[in-house]
């Protein structure tokens, strides 16, 4: 029996297979934009728990499997069993021998790795408290689309160590670009995350420390899900913390700006910078889609 091949994080692929999915992804953008069907995915059927809100993510997944012939069921945890109580456990061998594929976006990490032991099928994390996986590939995209490589470009992220910043350490050790992250003192990313990747980040006390000289400069909300009531006290904590066009100015001239979104406009980034010439926000998002379904192909690829 072939191994089931799950996301759970990045660490879960290698580089060879991280760029195999981007540059699937870049293929698939361009058949689409000619026309192309294509059915892959046909009598495919995804699973989507959601215990967390979600725009992005839910239409780039639901859209991936339709576009290719398959189906996707929203499972929220406000109507289904899981809300109830019901095992993560008991849930996965019950869908794994029903769907295709699992997505799961939820709170604590450990439901991922619980999923997944019992899962027969391959399960995706579509973001967890710890990880966004799945944001990274459609960032990672749109740094190859922008500049043909991702190998030895300097990247910043300023803001809160959260899920994402934890997710861009994992990217820096697998595809080998140097990260440099400054965030206010208490929010600094993962402990382990953080000695796994030691070897291609650099902690910056200062934000503009981080961001000069970088190809790349991407940040988060203050107040991931989950932390919303340090929303006020964040507010104060992260003020030095903005990008705004004085900071992304020490960046590179054509220096790149990224942010998963949503984003709050006059927090972690000014309307200057999202909104600017150098803002690549709005490809980035779309690029969600097209990592989704090469990622779904490269998981039911049953020769990986
Ligand atoms: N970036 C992202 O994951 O967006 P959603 O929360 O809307 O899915
Ligand atoms: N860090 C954010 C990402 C949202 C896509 C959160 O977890 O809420």
């Amino acid at each position: 029996m072939t191994k089931v091949r799950h996301f759970k994080s990045l660490l879960d692929i290698n580089k060879k297979e991280f760029i195999r999915i981007i540059e699937r992804a870049i293929a698939l953008k361009q058949e689409s934009k000619n026309g192309k069907i294509n059915d892959a995915l046909k009598n495919k059927t995804m699973a989507m728990i959601f215990k967390k809100n979600s725009t992005r993510t839910r239409v780039a997944f639901e859209t991936a499997m339709f576009s290719m012939g398959g189906h996707a069921i929203f499972l929220s945890s406000d109507t289904t069993q899981i809300g109830r109580g019901e095992d993560l456990s008991d849930t996965a061998k019950v869908l794994s021998g029903m769907v295709d594929i699992i997505m799961i976006r939820t709170h604590d990490h450990s439901e991922v790795e619980e999923l997944a032991k019992n899962s027969t099928v391959p399960v995706i994390n579509a973001l967890t408290e710890k990880f966004h996986p799945c944001q990274l590939l459609a960032d990672m995209q749109t740094l190859y689309e922008e500049k043909g490589s991702i190998e030895g470009k300097k990247i910043a992220w300023v803001g809160d160590g959260c899920n994402m910043c934890n997710s861009y350490i994992n990217a820096a050790k697998i595809l080998n670009f140097h990260l440099k992250i400054s965030t206010p003192y208490g929010f600094e990313p993962d402990k382990a995350t953080l000695a796994l990747g030691k070897e291609n980040v650099e902690l910056c006390d200062l934000p503009g420390t981080a961001v000069e000289d970088c190809d790349l400069v991407t940040t988060d909300v203050w107040t991931s899900m989950g932390d919303e009531n340090e929303s006020e006290k964040r507010k104060n904590l992260f003020k030095g913390y903005q990008i705004n066009q004085n900071l992304f100015e020490k960046a590179k001239s054509d220096a790149i700006f990224l942010h998963c979104l949503p984003a709050h406009r006059g927090e972690e980034v000014e309307t200057e910078v999202i909104d600017g010439a150098n803002s690549r926000v709005w490809q980035q998002a779309h690029n969600r889609l097209h990592t989704s379904k090469a990622l779904i192909e490269f998981l039911l690829d049953e020769s990986n």
